[in-house]
């Protein structure tokens, strides 16, 4: 991987991390260790009837002071200030969020409120935050999102049909708990989609204008580990082993991420997520290989080693070439795990696509793309491309 001469970063990684089937059990423990007396449960509707909740309910025990578990997909503004009135009523002082990206991110916003006041519109912005905020302990029942490790979250306005970024050095959380049980029940398309959603931030960090050697080394990794253990988490959902390798590669890859940022493919997916609802995983994954063909020539040596990472022998092959098997080998493992392969369809409507490029260029990861992009008819094209 090569680097210019003027390279200099700063890398954060202040989460602590436990692995291990079973792990979900010790957040009583976690929780003891914050010496917190109070956690407030935050988890979705869907989860909180399942065994999952009720056993870190009980791991909890007389620690637990309540359950808030109205989250849905592409969580809003009015749910978490729904649930930042809950949790003061309850009077919490530590959140555990027991979800996917969704439910991080919620009680990320709720963690800001709580400790800072008001309602989390009051807060958008980035590194704006005066200290600390409430300690959060995640336990991430998908493996992509890597929200469980990073210092930003996503809160949908949904009145504005806008997607807000909130990015904080005070938003990391305090633990991740990565359980492979936790996952075991996630069924196939939200297994290869979240895993898609990994595998895009991997890619991302390698290809970012921020890109450093300690994120790199980070994502060629997991994208190694997603090729290897995604394919096989999504065909027996019941693979510990696969399970848990894919928790820790969408931690890594939050890692990556979280510290190189995200560009195109990120930028695009929200405005897309945004206007018609498809779920975050899916426009990732549809939007990829596009995305790197776009950028082929500003990263050729990036992607040849991506390329590498996903497999594919590209030992004396002509540069171009080389780096365009990244967008191949990516595309024939999309299709093998099952993903859909055209925005047409995951019901996008073609005279929106306008709107979305439009919106695209205004997102935060926009800025990190290697590529730098002004017109949006270069993003209109990419979305014609993938429709
Ligand atoms: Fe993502």
């Amino acid at each position: 991987m090569h680097y210019s001469e003027e390279l200099n970063f700063i890398f954060r990684f202040p989460t602590k991390v436990v692995f291990g089937p079973g792990t979900a059990k010790e957040v009583g423990m976690e929780v003891e260790e914050l010496k917190k007396t109070r956690a407030l449960i935050v988890t979705d509707q869907g989860l909180v009837q399942t065994d999952l909740v009720r056993m870190v309910q009980k791991a909890l025990g007389k620690k637990c002071a309540g359950v808030f578990s109205d989250v849905v997909p592409d969580t809003g503004l009015h749910i978490v200030n729904a649930g930042t009135e809950y949790g003061r009523k309850l009077e919490a002082d530590v959140l555990v969020s027991v979800g996917g990206g969704s439910v991080i991110d919620t009680a990320k916003g709720m963690a800001i409120c709580l400790a800072k006041g008001g309602k989390l519109e009051d807060h958008a912005g980035f590194n704006l935050l005066s200290g600390p905020i409430t300690p959060h302990v995640v336990i991430p029942t998908t493996a992509g999102t890597g929200s469980e490790v990073t210092y930003a979250a996503i809160i949908k306005d949904h009145e504005q049909k806008r997607k807000l970024l909130f990015a904080d050095n005070y938003l990391f959380p305090n633990v991740a708990i990565l359980d492979p049980y936790m996952t075991i029940g996630l069924p196939r398309l939200m297994t290869a989609a979240t895993g898609m959603d990994a595998l895009s931030h991997c890619v991302e960090a390698i290809h970012s204008r921020q890109s450093e050697p300690v994120a790199d080394a980070l994502a060629l990794h997991g994208i190694r580990m997603i090729r290897e253990y995604l394919p096989r988490a999504v065909e027996n959902g019941g693979d510990i082993i696969a399970r848990g390798q894919m928790l820790i590669a969408a931690c890594i890859a939050g890692a990556a991420f979280s510290n190189a940022q995200v560009g195109m493919v990120h930028a695009l997916a929200h405005s897309i997520g945004a206007k018609f609802g498809v779920p975050h995983g899916i426009a990732n994954s549809i939007l990829l290989p596009h995305c790197i063909l776009y950028n082929l020539d500003a990263c050729l040596d990036r992607y040849s080693q991506i390329a590498q990472a996903m497999g594919k022998d590209v030992r004396g092959m002509e540069p171009l070439k080389a780096a365009e098997q990244a967008a191949s080998t990516i595309w024939e493992f999309t299709k093998a795990i099952g993903m859909p392969q055209t925005l047409r369809e995951v019901n996008v409507e073609e005279p929106g696509l306008e709107q979305c490029a439009n919106d695209a260029l205004m997102d935060g990861s926009i800025v990190y793309n290697p590529k730098l992009v002004f017109d949006p008819e270069e993003i209109l094209k990419v979305y014609k491309n993938a429709f």
